[in-house]
């Protein structure tokens, strides 16, 4: 039985920048050797950070350093055969969550402003679909020139971030504003961008309990009873409450999905364990049962492994395992105040559903139908389609990804916060 007490992750970390992905344009400055001491700070925070390499910015860092730092090859040529086999350029502006072009030039600007794309840097800034924050750096004059100033106009509404230079002592001998912000400023920067995509957000701050995957019920030291669940339904959903805030713990069954960043993770094998890690979690703000959690277990759990007896089966004997959400519900002192349940149904969905709610006496239940149609069961699959009943409400959502299913429910979840931050 695993021991709740351990954790396989790290512990971690609801370091908001734990796990996100940096795609990094080094620019041709004299600055971009800030680049390698903010590469160094941000994987000390666990962040994964991709360069790409400007032709300007090799005069002044070399690719193997960048490299070094980041564990991660770096790019710099549009048409390498090689970087284009192995990850084109488009992929490489989309397979980020944030980019940072650092130092940003008044050439690389000008560049960005009028959306040319001659090169690797600006052609991977041109095809993103990602969020895009520029740190300039260039001679005070630069930084004045209207030029500078209209192209700087155009990237704001365009949407592109701006992390402000400093102003003092110049690489050229003048002084004045134009000096790439320093380090701190710009982890201060990107902080600030991945805290402030729901800036409204209700859940900033709460502690939400998650179960998610299977439960191992041991029959001896090496069968057990498990189920289908994969963990990607809890797991998503993890993540989604992370982007808005929420400090998640995910108690977790076995499963083969890495932990979301930012998130908690206590791993578990048995419906006892998980329970005993939930209970342990407490107190929380909202806890979802997500988990599909054994119902029975082996009344016995032999010493040894069961021996084939000629011809004779053996008898198994199974015993009621411990209902974690009923029993989250009903803790009299520090039930959360908004508790979620999962049905997994194969027939009546929504009218079984409705009645496990009441059953449980959780507050919201999604309903999902995990029967088994052309070999694959919404257990295991990437895809969901759900109902979420609610005292007041119903909601059907049509088949999605599990990802887009865990935002709507956080989504919702967070709004369930707004209205009610107030009544306490
Ligand atoms: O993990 P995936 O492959 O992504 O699949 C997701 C899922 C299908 C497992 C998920 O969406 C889902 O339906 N989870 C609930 C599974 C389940 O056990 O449903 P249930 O109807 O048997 O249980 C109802 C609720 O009671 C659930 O919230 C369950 O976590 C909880 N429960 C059940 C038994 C028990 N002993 N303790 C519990 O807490």
């Amino acid at each position: 039985m695993a021991d709740i007490s351990s954790e396989t992750q790290p512990v971690p970390q609801h370091d908001i920048l734990h796990g996100k992905r940096l795609l990094l344009i080094v620019g041709g400055g004299i600055a971009a050797y800030k680049c390698l001491d903010l590469i160094r700070r941000l994987k000390e925070r666990h962040m994964q950070v991709r360069c790409i390499l400007t032709k300007g910015g090799r005069q002044f860092v070399t690719p193997l350093s960048l490299s070094s730092l980041s564990g991660e090859k770096v790019y710099e040529d549009l048409f390498s055969l090689t970087d284009e086999a192995e990850m084109g350029h488009i992929r490489l502006s989309r397979e980020a969550d944030l980019v940072l072009v650092a130092p940003a030039t008044a050439d690389l600007m000008a560049k960005m402003a009028t959306g040319q794309a001659d090169d690797l840097a600006t052609t991977a800034l041109l095809a993103t679909d990602k969020p895009v924050m520029i740190a300039p750096s260039m001679n005070t004059m630069m930084w004045q020139h209207p030029a500078t100033r209209r192209n700087l106009d155009t990237l704001i509404r365009d949407g592109v971030r701006i992390i402000d230079p400093g102003a003092g002592d110049l690489a050229c001998g003048e002084v004045g504003a134009g000096r790439l912000a320093e380090v701190p400023d710009l982890i201060a920067a990107i902080e600030g961008f991945f805290l402030d995509r729901f800036p409204h957000s209700a859940l900033r701050g709460k502690h939400v309990l998650i179960t998610a995957g299977p439960t191992r019920e041991p029959l001896d030291p090496v069968r057990y009873i498990a189920n289908r669940s994969s963990g990607k339904q809890g797991y998503a959903l993890a993540a989604a409450l992370v982007e808005r805030g929420a400090k998640v713990t995910l108690v977790s069954g076995p499963t083969d999905l890495p932990c979301p960043a930012g998130v908690r993770r206590v791993d578990v094998e048995t419906a006892r364990d998980m329970l005993a890690a939930c209970e342990a979690a407490l107190p929380a703000d909202a806890a979802i049962c997500v988990a599909a959690v054994a119902d029975w277990r082996p009344e016995d759990c032999a010493g040894n492994k069961i021996k084939k007896q000629d011809g004779a089966a053996p008898v198994l004997r199974l015993t009621e395992n411990p209902d974690i959400l009923k029993t989250l519900c009903a803790r009299p002192k520090d039930r959360p105040a908004l508790v979620i349940g999962f049905a997994a149904e194969t027939e009546k969905i929504a009218e079984h559903a409705r009645a496990k709610r009441l059953r449980k006496g959780c507050d919201w239940i999604v309903a999902n139908d995990v029967s088994f149609t052309d070999g694959q069961s919404v257990m295991g699959a990437d895809h969901n389609r759900v109902l979420l009943i609610t005292p007041e409400e119903e909601f059907s959502w049509p088949e999605t990804s599990k990802t887009d299913i865990a935002r709507q429910l956080a989504e919702k979840i967070d709004h369930y916060f707004m209205q009610n931050q107030n009544k306490d």
